[in-house]
């Protein structure tokens, strides 16, 4: 392409949306349109988190969500951005929020066929430290006619049409599939596009990585304590792997797509199916990861085969390079 500084054939995350959506049978456009209008919210999601110190829109909003978190103002401002953006696309029927407890019905006359479950603030314990944060989405076709119900959104992850996460960090990236290759796309805030910067992305086989928190070490099944001894003190005269633990699931995730190795939020004494949330966290990235090569696995079974049951429902989660995730599954299968 032109290697001039100004590239005048720049592939935007628009055209790319309409270049394979024009590939896809029976194209109405629709998802292009959803797409683009959760890139809307996205981008205004990127410059509320910019402005949140100066804007005081750090700190609480004073409420709890069905998942028990204490909610921050960012969280509501940009659930309200993405249902409001998603809404007026004429693309849903209904969506899945963190921070919601029921169904979001799209208004009768606002509906189209798609299905979004989404995290609206990924890691938002991180904003008043700063540390990056990050949006998840996961989008499908709606299995009903007439009106939407709670079955549209318990769907496997294996029927996921398009997901996304993007990432507040250094630069605002959106990492992004609709099943043919893993993506990424850097904003460029000067015009206001998300720009093509990496196309069909793979994941390490293994990695040097591990990602998790060891905080619970002392409610760890013995299987993830064996394996993260493994780790520090190898006795087949390997190198010990590096740690790295964000606390925001996009950052961490993208840095082991990025990098290699292993992220785990596994089941704990405390929390025995985790804490990560099937619907708008675990299904989106397992497909992503899986999009690059990589694994997605509860330590039992592939996440994108676990069949929903409830909306806010956590499974354990390990995903990353195919050498490390097998390893620990091995560790499961030893000490279990
Ligand atoms: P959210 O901010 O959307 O509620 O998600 C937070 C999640 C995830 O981002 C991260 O991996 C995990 O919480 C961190 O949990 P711990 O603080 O227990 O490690
Ligand atoms: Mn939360
Ligand atoms: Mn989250
Ligand atoms: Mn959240």
């Amino acid at each position: 392409s032109d290697q001039s500084a100004f590239d005048t054939n720049v592939w935007t995350l628009t055209r790319f949306v309409i270049e394979t959506g024009r590939q896809a049978k029976g194209a109405t456009g629709e998802l292009t349109q959803l797409i683009n209008a959760m890139l809307t919210a996205i981008k205004a999601i990127s410059s509320a988190v910019r402005k949140a110190g100066l804007a005081h829109l750090q700190g609480l909003a004073g409420s709890v969500n069905v998942t028990g978190d204490d909610v921050k103002k960012l969280d509501v401002l940009s659930n309200d951005l993405v249902i409001n953006m998603l809404q007026a696309s004429y693309s849903t029927c209904c969506m899945v929020s963190e921070e919601n407890e029921g169904l979001i019905i799209t208004p009768k006359d606002k509906r189209g066929k798609y299905v979004v479950c989404f995290d609206p603030l990924d890691g938002s314990s991180n904003i008043d430290c700063l540390a990056s944060i990050g949006t998840i989405f996961a989008i499908y076709k709606r299995t009903s006619d007439g009106e939407p119900t709670e079955k549209d959104a318990l769907q496997q992850g294996n029927n996921i049409v398009c997901a996304g996460y993007a990432l507040y960090g250094s630069a605002t990236l959106v990492a992004l599939s609709t099943g043919a290759g893993l993506n990424f796309f850097m904003l460029d805030p000067g015009i206001g596009e998300f720009i093509l910067t990496e196309r069909n992305v793979k994941i390490k086989q293994k990695g040097k990585i591990y990602s998790m928190n060891e905080g619970y070490a002392k409610y760890f099944h013995r299987s993830i304590n064996e394996y993260l001894k493994h780790k520090k003190y190898p006795e087949d005269g390997s190198a010990p792997y590096g740690s790295r633990y964000v606390g925001s699931m996009v950052s961490d995730v993208h840095r082991t797509i990025a990098y290699g190795g292993i992220f785990m939020y596994p089941a704990n004494e405390k929390s025995p199916k985790g804490k990560l949330r099937l619907l708008y966290e675990c299904n989106p990235v397992a497909f992503l990861i899986e999009q690059a090569g990589g694994l997605a696995t509860t330590g039992t079974q592939r996440i994108l085969d676990v069949q929903p049951e409830a909306l806010h429902q956590r499974v354990p989660f390990v995903v990353g390079s195919p050498d490390d995730v097998n390893e620990y599954l091995s560790f499961v299968k030893k000490f279990t």
